[in-house]
């Protein structure tokens, strides 16, 4: 098992401590999983490490690491409905799923300190996963994030850092610093190792229902969830498990759409677009590293790309909360995206929808 980079493909060991390639390119893992078989799974481990055996881990440091995420429920919302409750994990949100086994790999790989940039939920998990293992931390996030989840970074031990500007120049300032100092870079958006956590989703589907809806929605913003759902459904088509990919809806916000604008105008390479403040932090971001690669499997696999309207998020909220399903804004703004879709192509049945964010992390 290797990095290969997606700009020059060279090949870089595992165990290296470089955020990237020389040549600046992202890294992806050079590996492929055994195919994927409900036989497989440990059913005696009630989290995501109950299917290691698809999983790159070099050793056992999982196992002391681990805080028991994954496993979410899928409950019925209603009758077209099926919302997956990723807020019920330690730190809160999804972002515990690809935390894990990233830090598991620093742990397998000798890392003292880790530094990351976040618009607050990856930094809260990195942040908390570091602190079981042991590793020092320090969070980068930008200035108007949560205080809750800041609060819950430094409880956690890391040290936060205030950056004044929005999300992409707070990474800017995180990169900078990682250059400088000798800090391993734990990024969730850098490290392929975060995918190989968020891909346990499509896995605990599958496991949970013995099938795959037929429509399914996905907040984008870095696309940590994206690409993990894509390689989980990629890794079930060439396991024969289904034969074909089910709708996928991505979501951004009104104020921050760089993948809507770039496939409404069909463009191949990314386009630049003016953002504004949201209520959605969470996928407000304006330059996405990866942005080649999810616009390829977007390209690849149809993904419809929708946005969510900023003035229908408190709606979507207060829809959800008022069934007992206490969101934060930006997993709103996926409910949100949903009934606008339903408003322009008319009711979809057998959705699923991810509940990303619980609602105490936001101020608003
Ligand atoms: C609650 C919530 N939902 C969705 C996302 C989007 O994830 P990504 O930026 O990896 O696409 C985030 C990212 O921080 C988030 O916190
Ligand atoms: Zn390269």
């Amino acid at each position: 098992m290797k990095y290969i980079c997606l700009k020059c493909s060279k090949y870089e060991a595992i165990t290296t401590k470089k955020a990237n390639c020389d040549c600046g390119g992202l890294w992806k893992l050079d590996w492929k999983p055994k195919k994927f078989d409900l036989d497989l799974i440990d059913k005696d481990i009630w989290g995501i490490f109950r299917y290691r055996n698809f999983m790159p881990l070099i050793d056992d440091s999982w196992k002391s690491i681990s805080l028991g995420e994954g496993m979410t429920p899928i409950i019925r919302f209603n009758e077209d409905v099926l919302l997956k409750m990723d807020y019920l994990m330690p730190t809160l949100s999804f972002k515990d799923r690809g935390a894990a086994v990233l830090i598991s790999h620093c742990k397998s790989i000798g890392v003292n300190k880790v530094l990351q940039d976040s618009s607050g939920n990856a930094g809260n998990s990195v942040a908390a996963y570091s602190a079981k293992a042991n590793i020092e931390c320090e969070i980068f996030v930008p200035k108007g994030t949560s205080d809750k989840k800041i609060n819950m970074i430094r409880s956690h031990g890391a040290k936060v850092n205030i950056i004044r500007g929005v999300r992409d120049y707070c990474a800017d300032v995180c990169r900078l610093e990682v250059k400088n100092s000798k800090a391993y870079y734990a990024s969730h958006v850098y490290n392929p190792f975060f995918y190989e956590g968020t891909k346990t989703y499509i896995y605990e589907v599958y496991e949970q229902l013995k099938r795959i809806p037929s429509n399914i929605f996905i907040p984008l913003g870095n696309g940590t969830l994206f690409i993990g759902v894509i390689k989980g459904l990629e890794e079930l088509l060439n396991s024969n498990i289904i034969d074909k990919m089910p709708n996928i809806i991505a979501v951004q916000s009104e104020y921050c759409a760089p993948f809507f604008k770039t496939v409404s105008t069909k463009n191949k390479n990314l386009v630049k677009v003016d953002i504004k403040p949201t209520m959605a932090e969470g996928i407000a971001i304006g330059k996405p590293m990866r942005a080649n690669e999810i616009l390829d499997y977007i390209y690849k696999y149809d993904v419809k790309v929708v946005i969510s309207k900023e003035d229908r998020i408190i709606e979507a909220r207060n829809n959800l909360a008022k069934k007992g399903i206490y969101v934060e804004h930006t997993t709103a703004a996926t409910y949100a995206a949903y009934l606008t879709y339903c408003d322009v192509n008319g009711k979809i049945s057998d959705t699923l929808i991810p509940m990303c964010g619980a609602g105490l992390k936001s101020d608003h």
